[in-house]
């Protein structure tokens, strides 16, 4: 399974390549403004750093809703580095945009996904990513970690090439869920990663056989 930090935010980005698992990163809108990056200059230079960070697949996200316009500018989020996957919402121009894209060489990153029913559909368009929202289908009280198995299942099944990008990751459970359910990659915050490495009896392993090295 392929890890990507999901985040604009450089100096996390930076922490989590530093640890030499990272494959890739994925952003959004959100994640974007919080950052403060705000323009068309602003926003594809950040992607370019982005892309000259981290060795891996970058997902940049399409601002417009219409075919014609997501076309238009996901051409030019691809130019910017051959790491750029164009991230692209689950509505009907989103997946004729999909297919165009994939006709056309560049790769994509199917985002906004609830259901197994849309991952069908993105697979079909030729989506190189599916991103089911795990975390935020775990707050209206369906489990985000089925849907992954769902989907894992049904791509065996068919034999889609489609990669399961488990995303809306809160906690490093749900890493490992996502894992064991058929996950392709995770894309987590920084904190989900390094959660990972915890637990008290390393700590309290480590502490002892560093003491005990004092007596050799
Ligand atoms: C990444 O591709 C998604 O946009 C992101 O994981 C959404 O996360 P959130 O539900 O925490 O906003």
């Amino acid at each position: 399974m392929k890890f990507f930090i999901d985040t604009a935010n450089l100096v996390q980005i930076k922490e989590a390549n530093d640890l030499g698992i990272l494959d890739g990163v994925t952003t959004n809108p959100t994640l974007m403004a919080r950052e403060g990056i705000k323009g068309n200059d602003e926003i594809l230079n950040h992607y370019k750093t982005i892309c000259e960070l981290v060795d891996g697949d970058i997902s940049a996200e399409v601002l417009s809703i219409t075919f014609d316009e997501m076309v238009a500018e996901g051409k030019i989020l691809a130019a910017i580095h051959p790491k750029i996957v164009v991230k692209v919402p689950m509505t009907k121009d989103g997946i004729m945009a999909i297919k165009w894209f994939t006709d056309n060489g560049i790769k994509t990153n199917c985002t906004l996904v609830f259901s197994a029913g849309q991952a069908i559909l993105a697979a079909k368009a030729g989506a190189t990513y599916l991103s089911p929202f795990i975390g935020r289908l775990d707050d209206t009280n369906w489990d985000g970690v089925d849907l992954i198995a769902q989907i894992a299942n049904i791509y065996a099944i068919q034999g889609f090439k489609t990669e399961i990008l488990a995303a809306s990751i809160r906690n490093p459970l749900h890493i490992i869920k996502c894992a064991e359910a058929g996950a392709n990659v995770c894309t987590c915050p920084l904190d989900s990663i390094l959660g990972l490495l915890k637990n008290p009896l390393t700590d309290i392993g480590l502490a002892k056989f560093l003491d005990d090295a004092k007596k050799m």
